[in-house]
């Protein structure tokens, strides 16, 4: 019997790493999907692709997350690429998606919104905003900004292979956008899923998968709040010169809800502020709103 079967390669690597991700990782050497594993279990793979395979397979072991190896990942029904400049979407994220989808499908027909994502990444959360959105009739020009140029060419490659028109720009948080958008007295909302985790949690993390992501897109100084700090200030400055309706979005880690709360308290008293929970029952995303 031919070693180099589907059925024969996943049954070895799933010795080694999880069946599913070793099918996984097969479906992506072959171009497949893994109902064609399932269904062509006999199928014999030639050996160029099996050495491409046993390659992955050993970084896989070594503790490369499965995304950066198939270059994908899935987020809210979207397909999005991804490579080591960008963070791996996470579920957790989908929350604040939802509670902006919803938020955007409450409005009125014809509403004129500005969006902007900062430290967006792949683009996975302006993306998805825009595309479970899209059969309403909203006008929504989307800004996305990250420190990273590197991040923002995957950005870019995504906007591209979901359609959805993003102006992208380099910079730190809210700076490289304000001049563009602040002037037409839109309402607007900002979405951010910063960097929020302590050099601790970095260092004891559970998944230590994550040391193989951008340290810089996880870790923040002051207790995982420093760049939430920065964005609250940079809001401050705004709401000071401009009458706006402002609704941000904020991921956070659970344990940070009470200091992020005295921390907008502090900076911005005069907002109204709320908190979603995540699937698990715990304190996800911070939502701070000015002139509603
Ligand atoms: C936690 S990742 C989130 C990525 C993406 N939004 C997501 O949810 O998957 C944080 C992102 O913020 C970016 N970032 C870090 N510091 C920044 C800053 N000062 N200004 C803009 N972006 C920043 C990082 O490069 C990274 O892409």
């Amino acid at each position: 019997m031919p070693l180099n079967t589907v059925k024969q390669l996943l049954k070895e690597a799933s010795k080694k790493i999880e069946y599913l991700d070793a099918e996984l990782l097969l479906a992506h050497v072959l171009g497949k999907s893994r109902e064609f594993l399932a269904t062509n279990p006999e199928q014999t793979i030639d050996m160029m692709r099996v050495i491409k395979y046993k390659y992955l397979l050993k970084k896989r072991t070594s503790g490369m997350p499965l995304a950066y190896l198939t270059k994908h990942k899935e987020f809210y029904g979207f397909d999005f690429l991804v490579n080591k400049h960008t963070l791996i979407p996470r579920p957790d994220t989908e929350i604040m998606v939802e509670a902006v989808v919803n938020r955007l499908r409450a409005t009125n027909d014809g509403q004129q919104i500005i969006l902007i994502d900062v430290g967006t990444g792949s683009g996975c959360i302006p993306i998805a905003i825009a595309k479970w959105t899209s059969d309403f009739r909203l006008r929504v020009s989307i800004f996305a900004t990250d420190i990273s140029k590197q991040a923002l060419k995957v950005t870019k490659r995504n906007a591209k292979k979901h359609n959805v028109p993003i102006t992208f720009k380099h910079g730190n948080l809210l700076e490289p956008v304000l001049s563009s958008v602040v002037c037409n007295q839109l309402p607007f909302i900002i979405t951010a899923n910063l960097p929020y985790i302590t050099e601790q949690q970095y260092q004891n993390s559970p998944t230590p998968e994550i040391h193989h992501e951008p340290k810089s897109a996880l870790v923040a100084d002051n207790n995982g709040l420093a760049l939430y700090e920065e964005l609250f200030k940079q809001i401050k400055q705004i709401v000071k010169c401009h009458i706006l309706h402002i609704t941000c979005y904020c991921e956070i880690d659970p344990s940070q809800s009470a200091q992020i709360a005295k921390l907008i308290g502090n900076i911005l008293p005069e907002t109204k502020l709320e908190i979603k929970k995540d699937l698990s029952g715990k304190d996800r995303v911070v939502i701070v709103s000015w002139g509603e």
